[in-house]
């Protein structure tokens, strides 16, 4: 290695660091502004008399429902809630549609496989791969899917039985798929099958922290395109209240909609109706929420805007990267292959990023230069440090690949 950068990772590394940038987690400043949940005074009853202490109600309380409904725009007898994972309820629609299907199970299907966008969510290759799907990855292109390599994709792979993707702040990189993008999607998810499903995790519908591109309610898009029975639309308050502590939405055409319901009555009696009545509480329509994340908008800012300012500041010849408007993540691409070096670097002086190739199915990053970094949870005092540890280590990667 170089003397001089040598002698700068000496400095850091004695500094002893140990900065956790692995997950998109809120920071305490954020769950801070949903600490009157905690204080709270629950009723017992919900709005229409139900006891909501008993089993029942496998939808959720009429009051949740209601609020799903206005936050996903989606009609009130399509969108039930659950307890505190929308993750979960992805689950929940891959088992049912594994084990019962719309019109036949996909375990007796030779081979059956999902589209994902990448760069894209880890959480989502593991659920596919707990039940041996495949994944077939197909680029983002900063305002949603590549059409032609879906097209592509679709043409040449048998037993494509679904799509999952993040339409708005897609994790990592931050699309905002244009309401073409998602009609062009839909309508060739339509044509290629039948009974193959889209997947819609809106886990980021509500977190705008700088002026973003608007987006037509999913469900009309949806509807616009005749796949409602082929869809389903997810959002939790996990980065709205509490993360994993907080309640989750489902809305879908009868026929997920049933298959889910269904499923989960093998799984579970009744959801969390305390916290679901709880949150109901907090916000009483979509509106109260919007004033609330408002609030979270102004604490993450700082944190993205100066990641953003010393990724601006680097030498070009390092990587790119895309300047987010809303979620928790920067997708950044290195210009050589050396993420996976760029992160066993950072990891060495005490800076822990998301492992290497993440953010593809199978960990398989076909060019070694994805990194997802994900500021949120940290301190203004310690993004600085964990960005000149990026910085370092982006150098010396570079410097060996050359
Ligand atoms: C795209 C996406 N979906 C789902 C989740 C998890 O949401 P939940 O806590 O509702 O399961 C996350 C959290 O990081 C996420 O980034």
């Amino acid at each position: 290695m170089d003397k001089s950068l040598q002698s700068k990772f000496n400095s850091l590394k004695s500094q002893e660091l140990n900065i956790d940038l692995t997950r998109g987690k809120p920071g305490p400043e954020q769950l801070d502004l949903s600490n009157s949940l905690l204080d709270l005074s629950v009723p017992i009853h919900g709005e229409d008399g139900i006891d909501i202490r008993n089993y029942g109600e496998p939808l959720g309380i009429k009051e949740a429902r209601e609020l799903g409904s206005d936050v996903l725009s989606t009609p009130y007898e399509f969108t039930l809630v659950s307890e505190q994972s929308s993750l979960l309820l992805t689950y929940q629609i891959i088992l049912g549609m594994y084990l019962r299907g719309l019109s036949r199970p996909w375990k007796d299907l030779d081979s059956p496989k999902f589209i994902c966008p990448v760069p894209g969510f880890d959480r989502h290759f593991r659920i596919l791969d707990d039940f041996n799907i495949g994944a077939i990855p197909v680029p983002l292109m900063g305002e949603g899917i590549d059409i032609n390599a879906l097209s592509q994709a679709l043409e040449s792979n048998d037993n494509v039985v679904g799509l999952i993707c993040v339409p708005r702040h897609s994790n990592p990189s931050g699309d905002i798929f244009s309401d073409e993008n998602i009609i062009a999607m839909l309508d060739l998810m339509k044509k290629s099958s039948k009974d193959s499903i889209c997947i819609f995790d809106h886990a980021y519908l509500l977190h705008d922290f700088k002026d973003a591109k608007k987006q037509t309610p999913l469900w009309e898009l949806i509807d616009r395109t005749s796949m409602l029975d082929r869809s389903a639309i997810l959002t939790s308050f996990s980065k709205v209240t509490f993360a994993g502590g907080s309640i989750a939405f489902l809305a879908a055409g009868s026929a997920i909609f049933d298959l889910v319901n269904y499923q989960r009555g093998s799984m579970i009696v009744s959801p969390d109706k305390i916290n679901q009545k709880r949150h109901t509480l907090l916000f009483k329509d979509k509106s109260d929420i919007e004033q609330h994340m408002k609030k979270h908008a102004e604490v993450l800012r700082p944190k993205f805007n100066l990641v953003i300012k010393l990724l601006k500041s680097l030498d070009p010849k390092l990587g790119s990267f895309k300047e987010p408007c809303g979620g928790y993540f920067i997708s950044f691409n290195t210009s050589r292959r050396m993420a996976a070096r760029t992160i066993e670097i950072c990891s060495d002086l005490g800076v822990h990023l998301t492992p290497s190739g993440s953010t593809y199915p199978g960990f398989d990053d076909p060019n070694d230069n994805n990194i997802r970094l994900a500021p949120s949870v940290v301190s203004l005092t310690d993004i600085k440090k964990a960005m000149e540890v990026f910085k370092l280590a982006l150098e010396i990667s570079f410097s060996e690949a050359n």
